[in-house]
């Protein structure tokens, strides 16, 4: 006998489905009005409740204090330095139109037996030696930051975009990414220019960290509680410091004079960088949004409980607590950034990247300000309290915490760098 299906039962089991699957559809808020009640944790009273009103008390116990908290509970605890060895793989004389030497150093980071290598890609400016640099990874391979035919191509796992097939780079991506990189104005400002592929470091995607540097610190690992493990932006992040203590060894760079830039994912990785290695002098935020420089407290776009589903191993396990409870956690983004004084810190927007919450990248930079100010520098500027949230195109550069609108979408441009390369006139030279 063959069974009909019963059409009311149909309906009801239809309709359950639908129920569900709008429970967990996520709708991300973009109103104002809509913003959960919330209050920050304020950067300058300690947990037990002190106050902190001098610089002193501000480097001997809060700023170790939040910067554990951030290592316990956002982006995990990585491991000590590991050694390194490095190895010049090519050296061009004439790149740029012959302004610029273009070299690719392979870096290795190793730990006894085991070892992770990553390729950095080096401009300098002919002309002046010992330069202060620009340090930033890149999406999808440093083939793409550049059209030369001559710079190789990552043999790693990069993700399936217009330019990368079966999760390998190809030939046809060479120079896509050039115009987030403006390789010719940044040589032309007197600054070097060092672009790492990130998964280099780590391969971007949740496998249990049986992939890329995370492996070969296991051992290292096992002491430390699991939720407070490191992630992937942590991992980016190391690669980062890593390549610092190579800057220090190489005569073209001035290893105290660099400044680490990142968009989105990888601008997070940069303040993450920034907050927890002091050797970056200037920290460049482009477009990092949440679990970057936006107030996870607001919830407006993407939420603390929206990453850590989409991007799971990005952060560390004890960051799950904070999913649709951001009240909970014990620090807010703007904290980050205070880690990060008194040295310079940039954060941009777009005004269509609502996703990444331009306000809340906004305040958390007005938010940092009084720590800034607390260490002698003029936070946001000359105007206290800081300005309002600037139209597009209106930079706020004047003092040591920069921040700027910028029209358009999600992305890195000429206008973002010119602002960038202003900043760090300022603050590198
Ligand atoms: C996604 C993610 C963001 C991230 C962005 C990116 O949109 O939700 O958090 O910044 O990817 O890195 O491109």
């Amino acid at each position: 006998m063959k069974s009909i299906a019963h059409p009311i039962g149909l309906l009801v089991i239809l309709s359950f489905h639908a129920s569900a699957f709008a429970q967990n559809r996520f709708v991300p808020n973009y109103d104002e009005s809509a913003i959960p009640a919330y209050e920050l944790p304020s950067a300058l009273v300690t947990t037990k409740g002190a106050s902190i009103t001098d610089a002193s008390m501000w480097h001997k116990s809060r700023r170790p204090e939040v910067l554990e908290l951030f290592k316990t509970q956002v982006y995990g605890r990585s491991p000590a330095a590991c050694e390194i060895q490095y190895e010049l793989v090519s050296e061009k004389r004439d790149a740029i139109k012959g302004k610029a030497i273009r070299r690719e150093v392979d870096v290795r980071m190793i730990t006894g037996s085991q070892s992770t290598t990553m390729r950095l890609l080096i401009y300098t400016p002919k002309s002046s030696p010992s330069v202060p640099v620009f340090v930033g990874l890149n999406f999808q391979g440093n083939h793409t930051v550049d059209a030369a035919k001559d710079i190789s191509i990552t043999k790693n796992w990069v993700r399936n975009r217009n330019d990368g097939k079966n999760n390998r780079a190809m030939e046809s991506s060479r120079g896509t990414a050039a115009g987030r990189w403006q390789i010719e104005t940044i040589i032309d400002r007197g600054y070097g220019l060092v672009t790492i592929y990130y998964g280099d470091i780590d391969p971007d995607f949740a496998d249990g960290f049986k992939n890329g540097i995370h492996p070969q610190f296991e051992q290292e690992m096992s002491s430390v509680p699991e939720g407070e493990r490191w992630g992937s932006i942590a991992a980016w992040s190391y690669g980062l410091s890593r390549a610092v203590d190579y800057f220090e060894q190489d005569d073209a760079i001035d290893a105290s004079r660099v400044a680490v830039i990142g968009h989105s994912r990888l601008g997070k990785t940069s303040l993450w960088a920034g907050a927890s290695d002091p050797r970056f002098k200037l920290v460049i935020s482009n477009n990092s949004g949440c679990g970057g420089a936006a107030l996870s407290r607001r919830a407006v776009g993407e939420t603390v409980g929206r990453i850590n589903t989409s991007f799971p191993h990005w952060f560390s396990d004890n960051y799950l607590q904070y999913n649709e409870n951001e009240n909970a956690c014990p620090v807010d983004q703007h904290m980050l950034l205070a880690l990060i004084a008194p040295r310079a810190v940039y954060v941009a927007s777009a005004t269509k990247d609502k996703w990444a919450d331009p306000k809340g990248e906004f305040l958390s930079c007005v938010h940092a300000d009084p720590v800034y100010r607390l260490l002698g520098t003029q936070g946001m500027g000359d105007k206290r309290p800081p300005a309002e949230f600037p139209a597009a195109e209106a930079p706020v550069k004047s003092g040591h915490v920069g921040y700027h609108l910028r029209t358009g979408k999600h992305d890195v441009t000429d206008y973002d760098w010119a602002q960038y390369l202003d900043f760090a006139d300022r603050h590198l030279k």
